[in-house]
């Protein structure tokens, strides 16, 4: 039985900042942070683009960050929420300067070089060249590091919550006072389940890209918090909004993760083109190249599926070289790796599954529906990023957020104990599975429903289908789970079924068409705004 004042699983952006801010705040009290491979890789340390604040005052300002957030999530957006992130954002980016990251400034001078994305109506997102997320990651590490109230335990695999369940009560979702106790987590090297108790947990394992076929996230990314929170009882919130980046660089070998040619690079200036080199985007949205993702990733989802082609392009080749390679070393390196030429040869792109929108249904205090656990980053909703998220808008919510949490939370430690009573785990299945195909073929069976059904276009009779087919899928795997050996591969593969489920069920549930949710069905906007929520 491991015992804690905090856990934290995860250690991205959202879980380190959040062990940080505790941390710093209240030297006594003893942060855990689990983390299920090594601690430095999470969806975080992919971030390209960087992260969006108002910096530079002269020409920017909050309303037009503001302006702009709302504008791409397509009114589904918290306005208050809004407010918060945009106002506390350049605060909470100051704050992981001081703590050691860093960011490119204009050559020669001293102020950042702010770049510009999709749906941005100023240069406001500060970067590290394409490697802003590897950067970010590496200052928290080397932060917590340096605190010695923070312990990170690599290679644990968080498996449930618990709460009164473990009691031997019967937890319903409409059930008030449900109350988190801390997880069972999987030591992935003993291959034992441990208990870890804490006064508070807050689940920070980020999003759950790997539900479809091409995705830009890590395979990480399998929407553990969420599902565990579902299966806690909590409440899940606008699962149907999923963000596919319109610009993964196409390769015909294929690769998991797809490598993402940042938004940054239309930004700098590249653009949009048909294999015969004609712009396209001008046909869709007055903002050609730099309208909001969802909007462009639909125009290029169209135009492939117009011309019956494997990809578009962006083309760069009008840009200068060396600027170029200052700016995206990474994208050009890896360009190069494929027999690409980006200044000859234009970038052929598709879009891929990059962002979870919805997630854990949290408070302006990043508390969930369930007491004592709270959520931070990627795997919540806060209300934040409404239909669709604004370029670089995530590695902020997730500072905001951290930061908040950690106000709201070591207020209540001392108020609290941790739960007796718990029981050890319990195995249900003793046997080995037999055969590892079971998984790998039913994960594979799941991006195939998920991308072929619940892509960026839907229809009520493609959400059916997927529906009918997860159902299968879930039975199968419910049934491995409780005759088999646990192990990570199993809890994934069971998880993402999970977000699966939720990400169509809140499809069918949205009869209307917004932002990221486009059902040609119901085209057209519903005259009442409602979250869904799970
Ligand atoms: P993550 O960074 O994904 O961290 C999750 C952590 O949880 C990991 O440590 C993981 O190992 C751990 N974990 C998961 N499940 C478990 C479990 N069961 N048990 C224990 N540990 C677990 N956003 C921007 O704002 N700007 C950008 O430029 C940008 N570029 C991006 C580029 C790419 C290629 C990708 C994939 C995303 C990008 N994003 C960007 C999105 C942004 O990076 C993420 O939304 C954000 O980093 C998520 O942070 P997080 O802390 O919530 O999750
Ligand atoms: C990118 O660099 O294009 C990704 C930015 C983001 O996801 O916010």
């Amino acid at each position: 039985m491991n015992q804690t004042d905090v856990l934290i699983i995860g250690s991205g952006v959202g879980g380190l900042t959040t062990a940080i801010k505790i941390a710093l705040k209240r030297p006594d009290t003893h942060i855990t942070v689990l983390t299920k491979v090594q601690k430095g890789e999470s969806n975080t340390a992919y971030a390209q683009g960087g992260v969006a604040a108002v910096w530079n005052k002269q020409v920017d300002n909050y309303e037009k960050h503001k302006a702009d957030t709302l504008d791409a999530g397509g009114g589904l957006c918290n306005e208050a929420v809004v407010d918060i992130v945009v106002e506390e954002g350049p605060l909470r980016v100051q704050d992981i300067i001081n703590w050691g990251a860093r960011f490119d400034k204009a050559p020669g001078e001293d102020e950042y070089d702010l770049g510009r994305e999709g749906g941005h109506s100023e240069n406001r997102i500060l970067h590290y060249k394409d490697l802003t997320g590897w950067e970010i990651q590496r200052a928290l590490i080397e932060k917590a590091r340096q605190l010695d109230n923070i312990t990170i335990l690599q290679h644990y695999f968080a498996v449930d919550l618990l709460t009164q369940h473990h009691l031997g009560y019967n937890v319903t979702r409409l059930l008030p006072g449900i109350e988190c106790y801390g997880a069972y987590a999987l030591n992935k090297k003993s291959n034992e389940i441990e208990t870890f108790l804490a006064k508070i947990t807050v689940v920070a394992t980020g999003g759950a890209g790997q539900v479809y076929r091409n995705t830009t996230n890590p395979v990480i990314a399998s929407g553990d918090g969420i599902a565990m929170a579902y299966r806690a009882k909590g409440w899940i919130e606008n699962m149907e909004f999923v963000q596919f980046h319109p610009t993964a660089l196409f390769n015909p070998a294929g690769e998991n993760p797809s490598f993402l040619v940042s938004e940054a690079v239309r930004g700098f200036g590249g653009i949009l083109k048909t294999r015969e080199g004609e712009e396209f985007m001008h046909k869709y949205d007055k903002r050609g190249s730099l309208a909001p993702r969802d909007i462009v990733a639909r125009a290029i989802d169209n135009e492939i599926k117009l011309r019956g082609e494997e990809s578009m392009f962006l083309d760069c080749t009008h840009l200068g070289k060396e600027a170029f390679i200052g700016h995206f070393p990474t994208i050009y390196e890896k360009c190069m790796s494929l027999g690409i030429d980006p200044m000859k040869d234009m970038i052929p792109v598709v879009p891929a599954c990059h962002y979870v929108c919805g997630g854990i249904r949290v408070n302006q205090q990043g508390r969930s529906s369930i007491d004592r656990l709270y959520a931070c980053g990627e795997c919540t909703c806060t209300g934040l990023h409404g239909a669709n998220r604004l370029a670089s808008n995530s590695l902020l919510e997730a500072m905001v957020f951290g930061h908040r949490i950690a106000e709201d939370l070591v207020g209540r430690l001392d108020g609290l104990s941790l739960q007796d009573g718990i029981p050890a785990w319990k195995a249900n299945g003793t046997t080995e599975p037999k055969e590892m195909v079971l998984i790998t073929q039913s994960l594979k069976e799941l991006k195939e429903v998920m991308s072929s059904y619940v892509g960026i276009v839907r229809t009520n009779e493609r959400l059916k289908r997927a529906m009918d087919r997860l159902w299968l899928l879930y039975s199968e795997t419910e049934d491995l789970y409780s005759n088999t050996v646990i192990s990570p591969q199993l809890c994934e593969l069971r998880n993402l079924i999970t977000i699966g489920y939720l990400v169509t069920r809140s499809a069918s549930m949205r009869r209307e068409s917004r932002g990221l949710h486009y059902n040609t069905d119901f085209p057209e906007h519903q005259k009442f705004i409602q979250p869904t929520v799970l």
